[in-house]
């Protein structure tokens, strides 16, 4: 069953294999530790998630983090390692998610072609979201075949638990044996396996086109009522839209308030964000109807402007 998703998940993606992790963060940590070693090196956007993070610590390589989303940064870094003698990895997330913004892709991926890296995404959350049927970064910005690991978790919008790596046979052979979280720890129960499976059958379908259509009409549709409300939403380009207060004890009383009222926006503080950029991080669904959007509005921006977040 666990081996029938993974072939699901690679048809999906339109790829050689797939292997299934217990968690999005045991995929990212398991497989940038399983293909480093102490010799090498990686290129990594300053924003890149925990688990990217953790996963080049345990490798031992030597970590050099590029400005977020700076190509030129990010170029900057690979010409001063352009003779590195090991095995370099240029990683970014697909989609940030603290910000909702989308990486450079097809930048990058010059880049590493450029300078002989090898090329990996963290699609965690743009799977189910962006590209067609939900396929992801590679697809929504044209970069098929130019990067080399692909990386999603189970537990966003496909809406269970788990992480996938997609890429070629041998990469996927060499996880199965070496990837430390996969070899060393219980796999999913069938329920989990299952759950999944429908998941990616419905994305793949009519329906789920229609669900991710209604999912960016209410994203457009929350996104232009707060910035009309005044809310400072970042740079979000996807359903992640943050309400940026910056002071994380305000955001934290914006928070409880909201979800006092019925509305559930976490609060975001250092060190999941920097100092001073304390933030809600808000989220739409495809099921949400436009009266819930409407109601939310509103009551963020009652307590928004009690709180001084808007005037
Ligand atoms: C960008 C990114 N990658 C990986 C993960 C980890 O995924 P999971 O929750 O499935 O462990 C998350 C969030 O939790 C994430 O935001």
């Amino acid at each position: 069953m666990h081996m029938d998703l993974e072939k699901q998940i690679a048809q999906f993606k339109n790829v050689e294999a797939c292997v299934v992790f217990q968690s999005g963060f045991a995929a990212n940590a398991g497989t940038v530790s399983a293909i480093l070693g102490k010799e090498d090196l990686v290129i990594s956007d300053e924003l890149n998630h925990a688990s990217i993070i953790d996963g080049c610590r345990l490798s031992r390589a030597t970590i050099k983090v590029f400005k977020h989303k700076d190509t030129a940064d990010c170029e900057r870094v690979l010409q001063e390692t352009k003779d590195w003698p090991g095995k370099k990895l240029l990683i970014t997330d697909g989609v940030f998610s603290m910000d909702g913004d989308i990486a450079n892709l097809p930048a990058l991926c010059d880049l590493a072609e450029k300078y002989n890296c090898i090329m990996m995404v963290d699609d965690a959350h743009s799977s189910g979201v962006l590209g067609k049927n939900g396929r992801g970064t590679v697809d929504h910005l044209n970069c098929h075949g130019r990067v080399d690991i692909q990386v999603g978790t189970l537990s966003k919008a496909v809406g269970s638990i788990g992480g996938y790596v997609c890429g070629s046979a041998d990469l996927i052979h060499f996880l199965y044996q070496r990837a430390r979280p996969f070899l060393f720890s219980t796999s999913h129960p069938p329920a989990v396996t299952a759950t999944c499976q429908a998941a990616f059958e419905l994305l793949d379908s009519e329906a789920g086109e229609k669900l991710i259509k209604k999912l960016w009409a209410n994203t457009k549709f929350f996104k232009r009522k707060l910035k009309k409300l005044g809310f400072n939403t970042g740079h979000s380009e996807t359903p992640i839209t943050p309400i940026m207060v910056g002071d994380a004890g305000k955001a934290f009383q914006f928070s409880r308030e909201l979800f006092d009222e019925g509305v559930f926006a976490g609060a975001i503080g250092f060190p999941t964000v920097a100092e001073g950029k304390a933030r809600l991080r808000t989220i739409v669904i495809a099921t949400h109807k436009r009266a819930d959007l409407e109601r939310a509005a509103d009551t963020i921006a009652r307590v928004g402007k009690k709180l001084g977040v808007i005037s």
